[in-house]
This record gives structure tokens, C-alpha cells and sequence, in this order.
């Protein structure tokens, strides 16, 4: 791996699209993101958060799940509302924070059918 790769790497990370749940509930997938503190607010996230999502419609899951976004990220729940998420649970006090003490954590869902014919 070249020089420019592995800084890469220390900046962003996204696990790709995968089930969520086995058998049954394979058509549901999820997916973690994370981009370094000083890498943020340039659009990482959101570029990684939108081919994530073209890739999970295309792979043909009917929607996608994150289990535990921390209703403190402000920026992640607004980036996850403004690309066709909603807040479908909460739980209370599910996240203990180093600054914020015990925070919700929510789970939030968007739908993938139809997204295929945008
Ligand atoms: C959520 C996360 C991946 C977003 O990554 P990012 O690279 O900062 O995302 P973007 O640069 O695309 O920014 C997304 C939006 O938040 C805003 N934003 C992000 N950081 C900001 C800051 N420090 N100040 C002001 N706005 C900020 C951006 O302006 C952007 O809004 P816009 O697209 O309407 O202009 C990143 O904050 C992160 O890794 N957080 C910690 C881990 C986490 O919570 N992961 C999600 C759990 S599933």
C-alpha cells in the first residue's frame, strides 16, 4: 500500500454495506462510518455515506439500519436525515459519553425501495 493510501486510511473508514441480520432478516443491511476529528466537515462523510447506500439499493437490500448513532453527533443524525434517514428508536442513556455523561443512542432506518429508480 503507497504512502498516500495509508493516509487515507488513517482519516476515513467505512465498512461497507452488509446484513444487518441473518436468514429472515437479510434484506435489512447496516453499515459503520467514521472519519477522523480533524478530517471532518469536508464531506468525507456524506460522500461515503451516499455510495454506501448506492451500493446497498444496488446490491438490492430494501433498506438499511444504523443501531447505535449517538443523538449527540448533531452532525451525524443531521447528515443521516438529510440523505432519507428517520429516527425509528431510542435508546435512553444508551451511550455512556466522556464529556456528556449517559446519552441516548438511537437507531435510525431508511427505506432503499425506490431508491433504486432515483
Ligand atoms: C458522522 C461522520 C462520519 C461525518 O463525517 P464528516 O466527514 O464530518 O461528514 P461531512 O464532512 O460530509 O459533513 C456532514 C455535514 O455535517 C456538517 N459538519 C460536520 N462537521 C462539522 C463541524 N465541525 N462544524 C460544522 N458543521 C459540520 C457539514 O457541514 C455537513 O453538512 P452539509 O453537508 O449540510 O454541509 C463523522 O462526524 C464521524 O466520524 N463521527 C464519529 C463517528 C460516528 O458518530 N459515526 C456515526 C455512527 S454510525
Amino acid at each position: 500500500m503507497g504512502g498516500e493510501s495509508r493516509r487515507r486510511d488513517r482519516r476515513a473508514r467505512d465498512v461497507q454495506a452488509r446484513p444487518e441480520q441473518a436468514r429472515s432478516g437479510s434484506h435489512v443491511a447496516t453499515a459503520t462510518y467514521l472519519v477522523s476529528s480533524g478530517a471532518r466537515g469536508r464531506g468525507v462523510g456524506r460522500a461515503m455515506v451516499r455510495h454506501c447506500l448506492d451500493r446497498a439499493a444496488g446490491a438490492g437490500y430494501r433498506g438499511i439500519q444504523f443501531n447505535a448513532v449517538v443523538a449527540t453527533n448533531v452532525y451525524a443524525v443531521a447528515l443521516y436525515e438529510d440523505l432519507g434517514f428517520s429516527v425509528t428508536g431510542r435508546i435512553p442513556g444508551g451511550f455512556r459519553h466522556p464529556e456528556h455523561g449517559f446519552v441516548d443512542l438511537l437507531i435510525m432506518y431508511c427505506d432503499l425501495i425506490g431508491y433504486r429508480d432515483l
